[in-house]
């Protein structure tokens, strides 16, 4: 299958990025290399661009598309939360900008044998690094009742979480769900017909378990301090996310890194002595122009939020 992602917000992430032909650079989720190529050929011999992504897949698809920039661009078969730790070891001290986009990409979600999408029947799976253990058919099949319901809730956002964990629970009874479109009939049968007018009926729920399954929100939260403080002075670390969710993580941790901060109001001046990281460069995040959202109707709930690192 080609890998056709088509960059989400790719003119605002190159301007946010304000590649320096000598910088360094990490694309924490290089997908098919679209965003990736932009950095590279804004660099010169001196710049370096890391890539990472846990999808072998993916990376295969970027190392291709990325071939004739040479030296410039390295390859990490790794989730993004441990790339500062990665390249620390291999001697790296600080880079110039960091991009997470965020989420499945496109190949993913249209390679039917990958689980992610409801659309096609296919093994239940969701697994971005496909090494990975837990794939959504344990959670589907293991998880107690109770937690598979609070994950719908939180992380699916879904009113009917507990009917859908309640039947799913019944029906493996039975016999194992294997299959998306096993799962499709069950969720199908949880939520009322009237109230099926929003989408898709599996939406929020497939949403739920491809987060739990690649522990999205955690990664997320786990690494965006930690990426702020690998930043060179000035730097930028831009952030693109596609649900409520993930964007409250990266607005309340941006905001936390710019004004860290926690005496009362009440006292005259700070005394808690946490310093501010730098700041915030997009008040309000920005989203795809209506142009970009006619033609790439994925791009229209990405969210791009960017900090930028103050001076040592
Ligand atoms: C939306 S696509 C990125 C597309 C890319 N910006 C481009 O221009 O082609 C997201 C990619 O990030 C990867 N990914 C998501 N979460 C990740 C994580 N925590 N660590 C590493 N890779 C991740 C996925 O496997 C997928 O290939």
């Amino acid at each position: 299958m080609e890998f056709s992602h088509i960059p989400v917000l790719y003119k605002e992430v190159m301007e946010g990025m304000a590649v320096r032909a000598d910088g360094a650079y990490i694309d924490g989720t290089v997908g098919g290399g679209g965003h990736s190529s932009g950095i590279a050929e804004s660099l010169g011999d001196g710049g370096r661009l890391y890539c990472f992504d846990q999808d072998t897949e993916a990376l295969a698809a970027a190392g291709k598309r990325l071939e004739k920039f040479g030296s410039r661009v390295h390859f990490y078969h790794d989730n993004y939360v441990n790339a500062v730790k990665d390249l620390k070891a291999d001697g790296v001290t600080g880079v110039d900008g960091i991009l997470l986009d965020i989420g499945v990409s496109s190949y993913q979600l249209d390679n039917p044998e990958r689980g992610f999408s409801y659309n096609e029947d296919a093994p239940l799976d969701m697994r971005m690094n496909r090494e990975n253990p837990l794939s959504a058919y344990e959670i589907v099949n293991d998880y107690e009742e109770k937690e598979l319901a609070r994950i719908l809730k939180e992380y699916g956002e879904e009113k009917f979480a507990g009917r859908i964990a309640k039947n799913i629970v019944s029906e493996r009874a039975k016999a194992p769900i294997r299959t998306t479109f096993e799962l499709n009939e069950i969720i199908k049968m949880s939520i009322p017909a009237k109230m099926r007018a929003d989408g898709h009926p599996s939406k929020r729920t497939y949403q739920a378990l491809r987060v739990e399954c690649n522990r999205e929100l955690d990664v997320l939260k786990e690494s965006i301090d930690g990426m702020i403080d690998f930043l060179n002075p000035g730097g930028r670390l831009l952030i693109i996310s596609f649900q409520s969710l993930e964007d409250r993580i990266v607005k309340n941790a941006f905001r936390t890194a710019e004004n860290p901060c926690i005496c009362p109001p009440s006292l005259p001046q700070c005394v808690c002595g946490r310093k501010s990281k730098g700041k915030v460069i997009t008040r309000h995040p920005i989203t795809a122009s209506a142009e970009e959202a006619e033609e790439n109707r994925r791009s229209k709930p990405a969210k791009l939020r960017i900090f930028e690192k103050g001076e040592a």
